[in-house]
C-alpha cells in the first residue's frame, strides 16, 4: 500500500510589502511543503494586486479575520518591526505556527513575552534570519561542530555600501506600493543608529551566534563620519573564543561581508554576498589533516525559501530547529541593546546583565 503524501503546510502572509515581495510569496510559491494559503495587508489595492499575481486560495484586509480560519497552519509575520510581537502573539494566540521576520524585537520584556505565550500554546516560532539557510555558511557552521574542534577565534564582518540599490534595483522588480499601507507612529528610519542596528546589526549578531555560539561578554565603539556608520565590537564568546564584529553602513565599496574563523584542527574563511543575489556564501574550511580545502558548491542560494521548507519541517516532521528560535531571536536582540549600553556606558556589558529593557 503507497502512503499519502505529506499535506503541504498552509501559510498566510501577514503584510503584502516589499520583503513579501522580494522574498515571501516566491518562496511559499517555490516550496515544496508550502502552500500559500492566504494573505493579507489593510491596504486593499496592494491585497487585490498580490492576489492577482500570487492567487492565493484566499485574500483578506483583517488579520483577525485570516487567524480565524482553521484551515490556516501558519503565518509569516512580514510588517515593520514594531508589529513583529503584537501580531506574533496574536496568531501564537489563535494556535498558528509563526515565521516571523528580523528582527525579533527590540525589547527584552516582548521576546519573554512571546517565548511565554508560544510556549504554554505549543506552537513553533521561527525568527526570519535567513542567512543559517545560506548553504555556505550551514556548510561552515556544520565543518565548525563536527570537524573544527575548539574554536579559538572568530571575525565577522557586515558592510552594506553605497551601491547596493543599484544592484538590487537590477536584479528585483521594483516593488508595488500604496498609500494605505499600515505604518508605525515613528518613521523606522527617524534614528538611523538604531535603525542600521535593528536592520543590519541583527544579521551580523545571529551569524556569530550561529558560527560562534553564546556571547558572554561585548564591549563596542562607534564612529560616525560622513555618513558611514562603523561599529566595532570586541567579544568574548562563553566558549572562550575571541570575537571581532564590524558593522558597517555606507562602506564606500561593494557589499562586504564574511567571516574567518580559527579552531584546533581547522580554519574557514567565507565571503557572502549580497543577499538579493541569492548566491551562496564562498566558504573554504581547511582541515589540518587532510592538509586541504574543502570548498562546497552550494548550488540553491534561496536561502528565504530553504528557511521556510525548513520551518515547515520543523512542524510537521518534528526535525530539530537549526533555524534562529524565540531563544536565538531573544539573544540577538540581548546583543543589540549590550551594544547600545556599551556605547553610553563606555565599558564590556555581560550579556547576564542584560535582562530587560530595549533598544
Ligand atoms: N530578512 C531580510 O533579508 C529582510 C530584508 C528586508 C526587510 N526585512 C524585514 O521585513 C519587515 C517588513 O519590511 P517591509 O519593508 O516589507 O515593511 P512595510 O512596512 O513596507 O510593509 C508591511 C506591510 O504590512 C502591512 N501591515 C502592517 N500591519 C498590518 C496589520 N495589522 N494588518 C494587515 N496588514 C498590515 C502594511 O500595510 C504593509 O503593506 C521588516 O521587519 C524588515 O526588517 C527583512
Amino acid at each position: 500500500m503507497s502512503s499519502s503524501p505529506q499535506k503541504k503546510l498552509n501559510v498566510g502572509i501577514l503584510g503584502c510589502g516589499p520583503i513579501a515581495q522580494f522574498a515571501h510569496f516566491e518562496s511559499c510559491q517555490k516550496a515544496s511543503n508550502v502552500e500559500l494559503y492566504s494573505i493579507c495587508d489593510v491596504a486593499k489595492d496592494l491585497l487585490d494586486r498580490m492576489q492577482a499575481i500570487w492567487q492565493p486560495t484566499k485574500a483578506f484586509t483583517k488579520y483577525d479575520e485570516m487567524l480565524a480560519d482553521e484551515e490556516l497552519d501558519a503565518v509569516i509575520i512580514a510588517t515593520s518591526d514594531p508589529f513583529h510581537v503584537p501580531l506574533s502573539l496574536k496568531a501564537v494566540a489563535a494556535g498558528k505556527h509563526v515565521l516571523v521576520e528580523k528582527p525579533l524585537s527590540h525589547s527584552i520584556e516582548e521576546c519573554q513575552e512571546l517565548r511565554q505565550a508560544a510556549s504554554a500554546k505549543g506552537v513553533y516560532v521561527q525568527v526570519g534570519h535567513m542567512k543559517r539557510f545560506d548553504p555556505g555558511i550551514e556548510y561552515a557552521q556544520k565543518f565548525i561542530q563536527e570537524k573544527m574542534g575548539e574554536i579559538v577565534a572568530l571575525k565577522a564582518w557586515y558592510a552594506d555600501n553605497t551601491h547596493r540599490y543599484t544592484a538590487t534595483d537590477n536584479v528585483q522588480p521594483l516593488p508595488i506600493l500604496s498609500n494605505l499601507t499600515k505604518k508605525p507612529g515613528l518613521h523606522v528610519k527617524s534614528d538611523l543608529e538604531r535603525y542600521y542596528m535593528m536592520a543590519h546589526g541583527s544579521h551580523l549578531l545571529d551569524t556569530a551566534l550561529f558560527l560562534g555560539g553564546e556571547i558572554g561578554a561585548l564591549q563596542a565603539s562607534l564612529r560616525q563620519r560622513f555618513d558611514i556608520y562603523c561599529w566595532f565590537i570586541d567579544v568574548a564568546f562563553k566558549n572562550g573564543a575571541l570575537g571581532h564584529l564590524d558593522l558597517t553602513i555606507k562602506l564606500r565599496a561593494d557589499w562586504h561581508e564574511g567571516f574567518q574563523v580559527y579552531g584546533e584542527n581547522g580554519s574557514v574563511f567565507a565571503k557572502t554576498y549580497n543577499p538579493w543575489f541569492y548566491k551562496s556564501s564562498d566558504v573554504e574550511c581547511f582541515l589540518e589533516s587532510e592538509q586541504q580545502y574543502l570548498r562546497p558548491l552550494g548550488a540553491d542560494g534561496f536561502s528565504y525559501r530553504r528557511q521556510l521548507e525548513h520551518f515547515a519541517d520543523v512542524i510537521q516532521k518534528s526535525i530539530v530547529p537549526t533555524a534562529t528560535t524565540l531563544e536565538h531571536g531573544t539573544d540577538v536582540v540581548r546583543g543589540m541593546i549590550a551594544i547600545k549600553r556599551s556605547l553610553i556606558e563606555g565599558r564590556r556589558i555581560y550579556l547576564d546583565e542584560v535582562k530587560s529593557g530595549s533598544l
